[in-house]
C-alpha cells in the first residue's frame, strides 16, 4: 500500500466509527482537525511525517474514554487495523502515543504526558476546533446535550479542575465553560501558527461573551 491508500483507509475507518456521533465529536469535527493539522504542519519550520500527522488527526478521538465504553479494547482494535494497512511497528507506536495522550482531560492529570511534534500539531488543531465561532457552537451543543444551564451569574467559574471535576457537570453552565477551559486554550498552544489562529478566535469569543452579558442585563 502507498501512503495515499493508507490515508484513504484511515479515513474510511474513522468515518465508519464516528459518523453517528452526537456529542460534538462527529466526522465533521475530525475533518476540520485534519485540515487544520495539515495547515499547522505546513507552517512549522521542522518537518513532520505526513502519514503520522494526518492519521493521528483522523484517529485522535477514536479511543477516548468519553466516547467509547472500553478504550483499551478500541486501542487494541486500532493497532490491529493499522497493522492490517501496513503501518510499521514504529509508525503504530507513534500514532497510538498521540491518540492516547492528546485530550484536554489528559492534560489535567498530575504528570501530563509529553507529545511528539506531530502530536503537538494535532493537539493544537483539536483545541482550535474548541474555540472561535465553531467552539461557541460546540460548547452550546455539548451543554444542551448534557442539560447544562446556559448561564447563571450566581455560579462562579471553578478555578482549577482535576479530570473528575472537569467531567462533573452538576452546577456547570455553558458560559462558565468558557472561563474554565476555552479562554485558556490560546496560551496552551504548542505551535506558532496555532497561537496566531487562536488569537483571532479568542477575540471572537471575548466579543461574544461581552455581548452576551450586556444582553443578559438588558443593556444591549
Ligand atoms: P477533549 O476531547 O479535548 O477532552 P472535550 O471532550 O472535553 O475535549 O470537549 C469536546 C467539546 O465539548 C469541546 O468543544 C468542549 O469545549 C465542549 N465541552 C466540554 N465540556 C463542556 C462543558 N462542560 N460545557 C460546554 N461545553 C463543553
Ligand atoms: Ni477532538
Amino acid at each position: 500500500m502507498n501512503i495515499e491508500q493508507q490515508l484513504a483507509a484511515v479515513r474510511r475507518y474513522t468515518c465508519k466509527k464516528m459518523k453517528n456521533d452526537k456529542t460534538g465529536h462527529g466526522f465533521d469535527h475530525i475533518q476540520r482537525v485534519v485540515a487544520t493539522a495539515q495547515y499547522l504542519a505546513a507552517h512549522e519550520s521542522q518537518t513532520t511525517d505526513r502519514l503520522i500527522v494526518i492519521s493521528a488527526a483522523y484517529l485522535h478521538d477514536i479511543t477516548d474514554d468519553k466516547l467509547v465504553a472500553d478504550s483499551q479494547k478500541s486501542e487494541a482494535e486500532l493497532r490491529l487495523f493499522l497493522e492490517s494497512i501496513e503501518f510499521s511497528t514504529t509508525q503504530i507506536a507513534a500514532v497510538v502515543a498521540i491518540t492516547h495522550n492528546l485530550s484536554f482531560s489528559k492534560s489535567l492529570e498530575k504528570n501530563p504526558p509529553r507529545l511528539s511534534l506531530a502530536g503537538q500539531i494535532v493537539q493544537d488543531a483539536d483545541r482550535l476546533d474548541a474555540i472561535g465561532a465553531i467552539g461557541i457552537a460546540r460548547a452550546i451543543y455539548y451543554g444542551g446535550t448534557h442539560q447544562e444551564t446556559i448561564y447563571d451569574p450566581q455560579i462562579k467559574p471553578r478555578k482549577s479542575l482535576s479530570k473528575t471535576e472537569y467531567r462533573n457537570l452538576n452546577n456547570e453552565t455553558i458560559i462558565n465553560h468558557f472561563y474554565e477551559k476555552l479562554l485558556k486554550l490560546k496560551d496552551l498552544m504548542n505551535t506558532v501558527s496555532g497561537k496566531q489562529l487562536a488569537e483571532q478566535r479568542q477575540q471572537f469569543m471575548l466579543t461574544f461573551l461581552t455581548e452576551f452579558k450586556a444582553e443578559w442585563q438588558g443593556k444591549s
